[in-house]
């Protein structure tokens, strides 16, 4: 029996501690506060797909730590406004973009993002969500909120990690949804969804590389540091979370489980 296994809130309380510092740029190579299989060249690939300049006004649908939206409106100059459920994210995020000076440019609330968007109609240039929207209750009511408080002609701009497309055992799903709720979306239902909740110019790419090789090198670099880590996580923490990137290793290498980015207009 797998049981829930805590990753954001740990992640996002201990950001600041040297150790997660060199176990991000071990992962990531470029540290920009990411907990997800964003690589910041793929984010910078990203703000061009979306068109971003200093004029845009982008809603972040869960941006965790804060530290790729303090990247992003860094490169891009937008104006952000973060929507994030767990609540040492959203202190960790107004840290970080006090100490770069972004306050005049940045917002961020706590809130659950499945809900009504506390938002009013056309308030965004772009929504963007990076690896979270499986997180989400009522993916068809979520994009339908999302589409509402886009602006006439805005984009979205998500990746889904939890595509399924191949098989997968009932232990591999309890593993992989270890650290919270999940829902496990097969192969097109986004681009139904997306097309049912009105948005056109529907654009789909397969990301999953990124998936398996920040996962392995996650693995590896939490393995090597594991006498330190027991000292502040506790060991039922410690090996349920590597048992949680080992088996994103897997299944995305394996192409079982895929992530998939979606782009797509009002
Ligand atoms: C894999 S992390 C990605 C964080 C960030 N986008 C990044 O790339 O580093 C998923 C995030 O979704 C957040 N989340 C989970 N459920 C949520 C909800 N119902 N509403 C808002 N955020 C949620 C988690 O707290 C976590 O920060």
């Amino acid at each position: 029996m797998t049981s829930k296994v805590k990753l954001y809130p740990g992640t996002y309380k201990n950001y600041s501690e040297e150790i997660y510092k060199a176990i991000r740029e071990e992962t990531f190579g470029e540290d920009i506060g990411q907990n997800s299989w964003l690589t910041a060249d793929e984010y910078r690939e990203m703000f061009s797909l979306l068109g971003l300049t200093s004029g845009s006004a982008v809603l972040e649908i869960a941006p965790g730590s804060g530290g790729p939206a303090a990247f992003m409106v860094k490169v891009c100059g937008c104006d952000l406004t973060g929507l994030e459920y767990d609540s040492n994210g959203v202190d960790n995020s107004r840290k970080l973009a006090e100490a770069s000076g972004l306050t005049a440019q940045t917002k961020f609330q706590q809130g659950d993002a499945s809900e009504p968007l506390p938002f009013e109609d056309g308030s965004f240039d772009t929504v963007i969500t990076i690896d979270a929207i499986n997180h989400l209750k009522n993916r068809d009511k979520v994009l339908k909120e999302i589409y509402r408080v886009l602006k006439p002609g805005g984009k979205l701009l998500y990746t889904d990690p939890i595509v399924v497309t191949g098989i997968l055992t009932n232990e591999e799903i309890a593993v992989r949804s270890s650290i919270g709720y999940f829902l496990f979306t097969p192969l097109n239902e986004n681009e139904r969804l997306l097309e049912l909740a009105g948005f056109t110019a529907i654009q789909s790419r397969d990301v999953t590389e990124n998936m398996s090789s920040v996962s392995q090198k996650w693995f590896n670099a939490r393995g090597k540091r594991k006498d330190t880590l027991l000292k502040i996580e506790d060991s039922e923490t410690f090996e349920g979370l590597q048992r949680f990137f080992n088996m994103v290793h897997t299944l995305s290498h394996e192409k079982r489980l895929s992530r998939i980015m979606y782009l797509a207009d009002k």
